[in-house]
């Protein structure tokens, strides 16, 4: 997925006439990005097909899954999937490919800057069509369901002192004389 994210930022955010300006032409741009995009949409596909697996073997996850879990999980496979097919379909390998960011990149730069051009989304082939729909989709529930922990990272974890967890038994590593540090603690 950071592979992914990667690709969407620098596919969506960098104009063509900035790479073509740095001496990269369109081909050469694609010959260099669309293998990496391949294997991370496969990459993505194969995560998200273990963690639902997880999800509906483990017990105790299963348990806890909610109707909001399997809403997100249908717009979250949707959006992959279907980036997967325009990834393809961009790709050349199965037909002429196609240069999206001549249309999609423009159009959702478009939004960003509050002056929606939804005609150049209208010339772009279906796939990255139904693509963005279901991108927009899934950003618009994001809130409601479990992936709003995506803006809740725990940084301070990396710096914050380790939990030292103690045992109250007597002798807790066994025959081993605890190391110096890792004494029991007193039972006053
Ligand atoms: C409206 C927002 C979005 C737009 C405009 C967009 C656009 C694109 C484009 C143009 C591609 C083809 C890239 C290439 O072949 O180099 C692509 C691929 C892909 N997209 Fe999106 N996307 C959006 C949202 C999302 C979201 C929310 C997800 C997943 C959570 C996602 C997952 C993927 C995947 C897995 C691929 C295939 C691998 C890759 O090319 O990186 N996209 N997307």
């Amino acid at each position: 997925m950071l592979a992914v994210i990667a690709g969407h930022v620098i596919g969506l955010m960098i104009p063509e006439s900035w790479t073509e300006a740095m001496g990269i032409n369109e081909h050469t741009y694609h010959v260099l990005t669309l293998p990496l995009s391949l294997v991370a949409g496969a990459c993505t596909i194969v995560g998200l097909a273990l963690l639902i697996y997880r999800r509906r073997t483990v017990t105790r996850v299963l348990e806890r899954t909610s109707t909001g879990d399997k809403i997100m999980y249908v717009f979250l496979g949707l959006a992959v999937t279907l980036g997967v097919l325009a990834s393809w379909w961009a790709s050349g390998i199965f037909n002429d490919g196609h240069n999206y960011r001549e249309d999609v990149s423009v159009w959702f730069r478009s939004i960003l800057i509050f002056q929606p051009d939804g005609a150049a989304m209208a010339g772009a082939p279906m796939w990255f069509q139904l693509h963005a729909i279901a991108g927009m989709m899934l950003f618009a529930i994001w809130p409601f369901t479990r992936l709003v922990h995506v803006f809740s990272a725990p940084l301070q974890y990396v710096a914050r002192p380790y939990v030292v967890y103690r045992s109250r038994d007597a002798q807790p590593t066994g025959n081993r004389a605890p190391r110096r540090g890792w004494e029991p603690s007193r039972r006053d």
